[in-house]
């Protein structure tokens, strides 16, 4: 049975990379995929919980690990670029590198969620990748000294807090930005957004840093037909369309254009660096960001 004391069963979309195939939150029972409203029960999945994530970090951030004997089909869904959120008003840069975010001249301008949540792990792995573990420890110090306070909530409340002024700059993921923009029934949300422009990291160099959603089928799936016609449907054009007009993510499949509200931030150029290398240096990245203690915030 898992460590992972939470009570509550989360059912999500499942969130692959290549290789083992990481799920994002507790998976107890069938995994849901929810797609313009409707729910569709893929299969039942096992789990465990990943050994990178420490006892202590809130079950939602755990990832559980599924052995890839065990999957029949992973198809990646979705990309989401991890950007920075800039305040219009105090952030003059029309460009910046995540390296640059470390730089003193940021003291206590930045907000962050935990650094072991599953995004910024991927990043902290890409910049291992990029750097070597030296650089990228030094580049972790730097951007936990920048940062304006103990990291806390998700990537809205970090938009939340250069509204309200207590940072200039975030690291989030796009389709938040879409999703409070246009958010009807949180409508300050809107307000937070329209305080915030989206700069692509490094859109000069190596690319901005992409994740990746998507859905696998269990080789133990009762009905694998079904689960195939499934994950068909969602790589199809017109399900494509919808991830990008609902949820304002950036469709995989060539031809399918982004929502137009994301087209307006600008062309997004994708770090090209495989996922599978990403995924390797997961529990190097959780165990940097504990060691440099970036989530007992600046100054400790
Ligand atoms: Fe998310």
């Amino acid at each position: 049975m898992p460590r992972c004391a939470c009570t509550h069963a989360s059912r999500r979309v499942v969130s692959a990379t290549a290789g083992p195939l990481y799920v994002s939150g507790r998976i107890a029972g069938p995994v849901t995929l929810r797609v313009n409203g409707r729910v569709v029960v893929v299969d039942r999945l096992t789990y465990a919980n990943n050994p990178n994530t420490p006892d202590g970090a809130p079950c939602d951030d755990r990832l559980g690990l599924i052995a890839t004997g065990d999957i029949l089909v992973v198809s990646g869904l979705t990309s989401r670029a991890r950007v920075v959120y800039a305040s219009k008003d105090r952030v003059t840069d029309t460009a910046i590198t995540y390296e640059e975010l470390a730089d003193p001249k940021w003291k206590g301008k930045v907000c962050s969620r935990s650094g072991q949540h599953t995004y910024n792990i991927a990043l902290v792995a890409s910049m291992i990748a990029h750097h070597g573990a030296e650089k990228a420890e030094a580049w972790l110090k730097g951007l936990k000294e920048n940062l304006a306070r103990k990291p806390a909530g998700g990537d809205r409340d970090q938009v939340k807090a250069i509204f309200a002024g207590e940072c200039d700059l975030a690291i989030g993921n796009t389709y938040y930005m879409g999703l409070m923009t246009t958010n009807e029934k949180e409508p300050e949300q809107k307000e937070w957004a329209a305080a915030v422009k989206v700069l692509f990291p490094n859109a000069a160099d190596r690319g901005t840093h992409v994740n990746l959603s998507g859905a696998a089928l269990m080789k133990s799936a009762p009905d694998k037909e079904s689960g195939l016609a499934l994950i068909a449907f969602l790589s199809s054009a017109e399900a494509q369309g919808e991830y990008a007009a609902l949820n304002h993510e950036y469709p995989v499949k060539e031809g399918v254009a982004p929502s137009e509200l994301v087209q307006s931030w600008g062309e997004l150029k994708a770090d090209p660096i495989a996922l599978e290398d990403i995924a390797k240096l997961r529990r190097q990245a959780s165990e940097l960001v504990d060691k440099v203690g970036f989530d007992n915030g600046p100054g400790t």
